[in-house]
């Protein structure tokens, strides 16, 4: 059995502005993954620094801050079976022209600094990205949640 895995998931500001936030979702939705916790915020300069402190240096990364800064993104937390590279497959290549169709940055993005969508791309990554957008109190256990709800609602009968 694959693992049972989290991975951090931004909705970029184009992505916001364009109004793909249902369309993004849906498709993590719909393959079986778990939201666990959602919220648009403005990305602060320490939390563009800290997320992308990878890219540090490199000719795009003076705009990149730029970008992931000019509005707000919507920011979750995504569960599931092989969710980091499920996730990273669903997204697409970081080029869109070089995504598969299908996937989101072939069918809603047209360049690679405008591409709607972060994923992260391994374990220590989602858990180090998490924590920079997130307490842990603000993550849910919607499993354990619903099936509290069915045994509390089996046991008042
Ligand atoms: P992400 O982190 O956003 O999920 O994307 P990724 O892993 O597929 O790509 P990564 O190499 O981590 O790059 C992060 C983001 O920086 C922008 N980028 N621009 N102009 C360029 O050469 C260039 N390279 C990367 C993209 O927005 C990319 O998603
Ligand atoms: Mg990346």
């Amino acid at each position: 059995m694959r693992p049972e895995e989290r991975t951090f998931v931004a909705i970029k500001p184009d992505g916001v502005q364009r109004g793909l936030v249902g369309e993004v979702i849906k498709r993590f939705e719909t393959k079986g993954y778990k939201v666990t916790a959602l919220k648009m915020l403005q990305v602060t300069d320490a939390q563009a620094k800290a997320h992308y402190a990878e890219h540090e240096g490199k000719p795009f990364y003076p705009r990149l801050i730029r970008y992931i800064q000019s509005g707000p993104v919507v920011a979750m937390v995504v569960e599931g079976y092989n969710a980091v590279a499920g996730v990273r497959h669903l997204m697409g290549s970081t080029d869109p022209d070089k995504a598969e169709v299908g996937t989101i940055r072939a069918d809603f993005a047209q360049v690679m600094e405008y591409n709607v969508v972060h994923g992260s791309d391994s374990v220590e990554s989602a858990e180090r990205e998490i924590a920079i957008y997130f307490d842990e109190n603000e993550i849910f256990d919607e499993r354990k949640c619903m099936s509290e709800l069915v045994t509390e609602y089996l046991d008042a009968d």
